[in-house]
């Protein structure tokens, strides 16, 4: 398969803003922050609103050295708006909106939650804007999160090609998905009802290009998760082009990647990255938190 390959220049920019309340460093040259300075439970509303920021500029940040229950893991979500529907797992005692993703040390699985390029339930007509992952437990080494910047990736294709998919809809659904985790786990969407399972299967067409709500920013809406086609073509014409597409936004140059310790929590916008949970830890145990927040239909 022909692969784009590229190196940073100066398309690039992850250079952090100027901010009041809190510290920013990036991580890598085409996305990804590390936000410093703050404790996420105890957030004033002007630094909130500059870690936001942070977040919608660098796609995804992450603060180390975190005090933080389920509690105020909820509350910190709630501040991004409601919470979306995750047909995957189910939430913890007494906080429905904090799931937990833990694999046992003796937990063997080809294929983990989260172990392909995605973003976050794009089968949904309100797709997740925002998820917030919380590390408790982690290896010793293994286990990272790994990120890739779609805005980057879009504005690195030719005109040509932009012009091409830009009016375009990709058909997003967990039908594809859920085989594979059946195959492994048997526990594919074993939280949703059969409405929202169906639904989630049928899945939507969503533009293939985005435009970011808030920054204007257009970004490639595509994965090799829930992509099963575009609308209008045939799967031998479609599937060329989602695997183009996945293999140069994921390419390493449009890439950060966060090796976890416990007591971090990061943060990412599903309309402008997809990620990947690196599932090479087998003998280790790794306990996180996780929580979505709605976002809007994707336009
Ligand atoms: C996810 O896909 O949300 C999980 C990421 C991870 O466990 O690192």
């Amino acid at each position: 398969m022909f692969e784009v390959r590229l190196s940073p220049h100066g398309e690039f920019d992850n250079s952090a803003r100027a901010y009041d309340h809190i510290t920013v460093e990036p991580i890598a040259a085409a996305m990804g922050a590390e936000i410093k300075g703050v404790q996420v439970a105890s957030l004033s509303d002007a630094a909130f609103a500059e870690l936001r920021d942070a977040l919608w500029r660098h796609k995804m940040v992450f603060l180390s050295d975190q005090t933080i229950t389920h509690a105020d893991h909820e509350a910190f979500g709630a501040r991004f708006g409601d919470f979306a529907v995750d047909a995957y797992t189910q939430g913890v005692e007494g906080h429905r909106n904090v799931h937990p993703l833990i694999k046992e040390a003796d937990t063997r699985s080809k294929a983990l939650f989260g172990s392909g390029w995605h973003t976050d339930s794009p089968f949904l007509d309100e797709p997740p804007s925002v998820t917030i992952l919380r590390s408790v437990e982690t290896p010793p080494y293994g286990g990272d999160t790994v990120w890739a910047n779609s805005a980057l990736a879009y504005r690195m294709l030719s005109p040509a090609m932009q012009e091409m998919l830009r009016p375009l809809k990709v058909h997003m659904s967990a039908r594809a998905n859920a085989w594979t985790q059946e195959k492994v786990s048997g526990k594919a969407l074993a939280f949703a009802s059969d409405e929202r399972r169906c639904a989630a299967f049928e899945g939507n067409l969503h533009p293939l290009v985005r435009t970011h709500p808030i920054t204007g920013e257009r970004a490639l809406y595509v994965d090799e998760v829930y992509a099963i086609g575009i609308d209008g073509m045939a799967f031998e014409e479609s599937r060329p082009i989602i695997q183009f597409l996945t293999r140069h936004i994921t390419q390493h140059a449009f890439t950060c990647r966060l090796r976890w310790k416990p007591g971090m929590i990061a943060m990412w916008d599903n309309r402008t990255a997809l990620h990947l949970a690196a599932n090479d830890y087998d003998g280790f145990r790794r306990e996180m938190y996780r929580t979505t927040m709605v976002g809007e239909r994707p336009a």
